[in-house]
């Protein structure tokens, strides 16, 4: 079972639905999930530190310790994420010293109504909102 944490997420395209990340070229395990053709985005709620901890170490068995299920198209979707997003490998660019991965979106839903995990200046850390919402002003 494969995984790596990405902070470099960014959602790209609606029409075909894309996303994008960016994998550094010394990774070991993007060139395993490459080689898949797919993948199952998590966004890790601020609970999810230790989950975020265990994926982002090197190793062949971060999911041992972290309850998921099979994907639509087979990949982990890790329980109590905020949301998940299968996507299909779309196209890999240069990028650097770094990758830079499309995913086309299969599937994609809202899995818990919490808050991401956030990582700033080398900590986790939650989201506080400073305003209300664009949706509570209209
Ligand atoms: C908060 C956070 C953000 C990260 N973002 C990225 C990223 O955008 N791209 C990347 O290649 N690695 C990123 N990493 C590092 C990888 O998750 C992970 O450490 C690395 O992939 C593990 O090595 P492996 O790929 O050889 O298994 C991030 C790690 C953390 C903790």
């Amino acid at each position: 079972m494969l995984g790596m944490v990405v902070g470099s997420f960014t959602s790209v395209s609606l029409d075909p639905p894309l996303i994008a990340f960016f994998p550094d070229r010394s990774s070991t395990t993007w060139p395993r999930i490459a080689k898949v053709g797919r993948f199952c985005v998590n966004v890790l709620s601020d609970s999810q530190e230790r989950v975020c901890r265990a994926l982002s170490a090197r190793g062949d068995d971060k999911f041992g310790a972290i309850a998921h299920q099979p994907s639509f198209s087979g990949q982990p979707r890790i329980d109590g994420v905020v949301a998940w997003i299968d996507c299909d490998i779309y196209a890999v660019h240069d990028a650097g010293d770094h990758w830079c991965v499309f995913g086309q979106v299969t599937a994609l839903d809202i899995e818990s109504p919490s808050n991401p995990l956030l990582f700033f200046k080398g900590s986790y850390g939650q989201f506080a909102p400073l305003a209300i919402s664009l949706e509570d002003v209209a």
